[in-house]
């Protein structure tokens, strides 16, 4: 009697545990499916949201491309008018630089031609009429610049006279054999000329009349 409770408690206990087991079990799957359906979808939601990033990726990629891209291009737009604005400018520039050379070279050779013909004319010997030009300027207050007038209206219009007669009339008044009542006005400046300054100056004085 006692055996058999025993057994049959066993059986029970036994019967009763094959069926909590197996319930465990299908427990224990259900849930260890059901984690794995929750990752796949949450892998699936990963993915499809990595998709989304990579596609915002690509598209912001694709976007900062173009601006580059316009943006060079816009660069190289602006380049190209900087240079050929700069090229013109340039070209401007050289075209007056030029001209402003030549200029100058036209006017260096210009002044250095005054400069070389003034040069000649300091230079040169002085010839008989310019001799005769400047001692007639001591002349020029009382003779008149053409010895045209008559010296303090008391002398003759000279420029009529021969060149024979001034020659004579000046010696006249250095040695003393020629002169009028106001020869004293002459005597000095007569004094002062040599007999090739009488000759000059009465070939000028000869010429102006003839003027
Ligand atoms: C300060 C004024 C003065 C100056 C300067 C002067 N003369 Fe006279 N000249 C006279 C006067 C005045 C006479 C008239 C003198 C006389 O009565 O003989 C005269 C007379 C003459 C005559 C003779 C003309 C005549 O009427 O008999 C000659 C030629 C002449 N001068 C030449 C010159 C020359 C050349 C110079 C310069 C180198 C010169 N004179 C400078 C005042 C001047």
């Amino acid at each position: 009697m006692r055996l058999i409770i025993i057994a049959a408690a066993v059986l029970a206990l036994s019967g009763c545990g094959e069926k909590n087991i197996a319930e465990e079990i299908n427990k224990t799957s259900q849930n260890v499916i059901n984690s794995i359906e929750k990752k796949a979808s949450e892998a699936g939601e990963i993915s499809q949201k990595a998709e989304e990033a990579m596609n915002s990726i690509a598209q912001t990629t694709l976007e900062a491309k173009q601006t580059v891209e316009k943006t060079l291009q816009e660069a190289a737009d602006t380049s190209r008018d900087i240079l050929q604005k700069a090229n013109e400018t340039l070209s401007n520039i050289s075209a007056k630089a030029d001209k402003i050379t030549n200029e100058s070279a036209n006017t260096i050779e210009a002044v250095k031609q005054k400069a070389d013909d003034a040069a000649k004319v300091i230079t040169a010997p002085l010839t008989n009429a310019d001799k005769g030009k400047k001692l007639f300027m001591t002349c020029m207050p009382c003779h008149g610049a053409k010895a045209e007038k008559s010296a303090v209206n008391k002398s003759q219009i000279i420029n009529k006279w021969s060149k024979e007669q001034i020659l004579n009339a000046l010696k006249g008044y250095k040695d003393g054999t020629y002169g009028g009542a106001f020869k004293a006005q002459m005597i000095p400046t007569a004094k002062r000329l040599s007999d090739a300054d009488m000759e000059e100056l009465s070939a000028y004085i000869v010429n102006l009349g003839k003027q």
